[in-house]
């Protein structure tokens, strides 16, 4: 019988091996066992019963093949809020916990209708909702998977938003202060790590240039958003250039970049008063 603290060792070092962080052992003998990174500590003698053994052996072998970390642990961190994951739907990334932050910077008194196009897990939507509660917040997928987990996640922290089925903003009401989107954006045969090829390509990529969701989506926007209401959305950073060209005189434009200095994140108002 295995202790935790003889495999809290064995399992660091063979993630080590296979290029990953070490310390993710902790979080999966966490996930079998309950006991947190700290307690393992403090109770290394402990025995593992012989079914956490077998979960911990699957678990591990899976996470060894390439299968993302948080598929294993079910939840991911997300602004602060633990959010569900599953197969199928795209795990929130960090980039776009900078995407909701500029949201909330952004935001104007009196922003009252908001919402959140490609929901996925729900993350954008939640995060919006759990700093303005006050506010009406839709949020729209294709995915029904997506949806179904969404709202789980939304029950679970007790967070209020009217989720949709839909292509982009059809199915959300017009008259709207701010949309967010982190809609697939990868251009055709970008290439990707090996994990993130495991994640749905529906949620990943956008056409050949990455703007086939995001150009139809900046044309319903304008008549989506009421004046004074702003888009922000994320994307490739191929895709910046193209879109500030184009936007260029009908629209007012701000660019971010992410943590990594790359081009990401574009705010658009668009302006009444067209040259
Ligand atoms: C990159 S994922 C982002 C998910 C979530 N916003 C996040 O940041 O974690 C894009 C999501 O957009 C959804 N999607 C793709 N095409 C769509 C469309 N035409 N209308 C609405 N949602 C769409 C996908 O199903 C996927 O859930």
């Amino acid at each position: 019988m295995k202790l935790l603290g003889e495999l809290r060792r064995e399992i660091g070092a063979s993630l080590e091996r296979a290029g990953k962080f070490p310390g993710e052992a902790a979080l999966l003998l966490q996930a079998v066992t309950g006991i947190d990174s700290l307690g393992q500590l403090l109770a290394p003698d402990t025995p593992l019963l012989p079914g956490q053994s077998r979960k911990l052996t699957r678990l591990l072998r899976l996470r060894l093949s390439g299968e993302p970390l948080q598929w294993l642990l079910g939840e991911t961190e997300f602004f602060g809020l633990r959010l569900q994951v599953c197969r199928g739907v795209l795990i929130p990334r960090p980039e776009t916990e900078q995407l909701v932050d500029w949201a909330l910077r952004s935001w104007q008194p009196g922003w009252s209708r908001v919402a959140d196009v490609g929901t996925g897990s729900g993350a954008v939507a939640l995060a919006l909702a759990a700093q303005h509660p006050e506010v009406a917040l839709w949020a729209s997928d294709l995915n029904p998977r997506a949806l179904r987990l969404a709202r789980r996640n939304a029950r679970r922290l007790g967070l209020q938003i009217s989720f949709k089925l839909g292509d982009l903003l059809v199915s959300i009401p017009k008259g709207l202060d701010l949309i967010v989107a982190n809609l697939p954006y990868l251009p055709l045969g970008a290439p990707l790590p090996e994990e993130v090829r495991r994640e749905p390509a529906a949620a990943l990529f956008g056409g050949s240039d990455g703007l086939a969701l995001i150009r139809p989506l900046i044309v319903q926007a304008r008549t989506w958003l009421r004046p004074g209401g702003a888009l922000m959305i994320e994307l490739d950073p191929s895709g910046v250039a193209p879109l500030l060209q184009e936007l260029a005189g009908s629209a007012a434009l701000e660019m971010r970049r992410d943590l990594n200095g790359t081009p990401r994140f574009l705010k658009i108002r668009f302006v009444e008063d067209r040259f």
